[in-house]
């Protein structure tokens, strides 16, 4: 089946939220990297958690707090558990930074191109709708993505199935007929669970997931995306 619909993660994906390891060294110097990892790594923790502990309540899980929180509140562990100083406003500037995180050199031409193609063009995420909204503007991507889509409204966290599936509730396409693109292993293992086609963008040259099935199509960055669309 041809595919209609491009869906992008945002984070990781379109931006880099490894690049806000240069400020974090710039304040703690020697931790950049480590933080970086830690902080991302205790925020997807947090959306599982939220998730996972109560899954079938129709109104969303009652534990859900908005991402931009999450993010906040996982920075701040991040640092209380290196046992780093935060007492001079270094969580107010990462999380500014946050909101404007440098997009890949790529991606707004492999998103015009895409948008040539004819095709429908969105995200997918779990940030909240106000951060995907400076994201795209920051990154001036605003004219080649034509919807942003947030968990936000169901209160459930990628990789729930009801996750995904706001996809089809915003485009009226077939599973098969979405291209679902993330950096994120667990992320392009999920949507393929759920019945997308996936393409898996391995920016840090890591094995594929252990678990199986492998996304459908993978390449190093967003440029690999036009030959899946081929
Ligand atoms: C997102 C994160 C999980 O944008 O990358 O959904």
């Amino acid at each position: 089946m041809k595919i209609k619909a491009v869906v992008f993660d945002a984070y990781g994906t379109l931006f880099d939220v490894y690049s806000i390891q240069v400020l974090a060294e710039g304040f703690y110097p020697g931790k950049g990297a480590d933080i970086a990892v830690k902080w991302r790594d205790k925020q997807i923790e947090y959306t599982r958690l939220i998730t996972q502990s109560d899954p079938h309540n129709a109104s969303g899980s009652q534990y859900f707090r908005p991402f931009w929180e999450l993010t906040r509140l996982s920075l701040e562990y991040t640092l209380d558990r290196l046992k780093l100083d935060r007492a001079s406003g270094q969580v107010e500037k990462l999380m500014q930074q946050y909101a404007h995180l440098k997009p890949f050199a790529e991606n707004l031409a492999v998103l015009q191109k895409i948008k040539a193609m004819g095709l429908t063009t969105a995200i997918l995420s779990n940030g909240s709708l106000d951060m995907l909204i400076s994201a795209v503007k920051s990154a001036g991507m605003t004219d080649v993505v034509d919807h942003l889509i947030s968990v936000d409204p169901i209160r459930l966290f990628k990789t729930s199935p009801e996750s995904y599936g706001l996809v089809q509730r915003t485009i009226p396409v077939n599973k098969e007929e979405v291209l679902f693109v993330s950096s994120n292993g667990w992320d392009a293992l999920g949507a393929t669970w759920f019945g997308f086609k996936t393409h898996w963008v391995n920016r840090q040259g890591l094995p594929f997931e252990a678990l199986t099935p492998q996304p459908h199509f993978s390449g190093s960055d967003l440029n690999s995306v036009l030959l899946s669309l081929h």
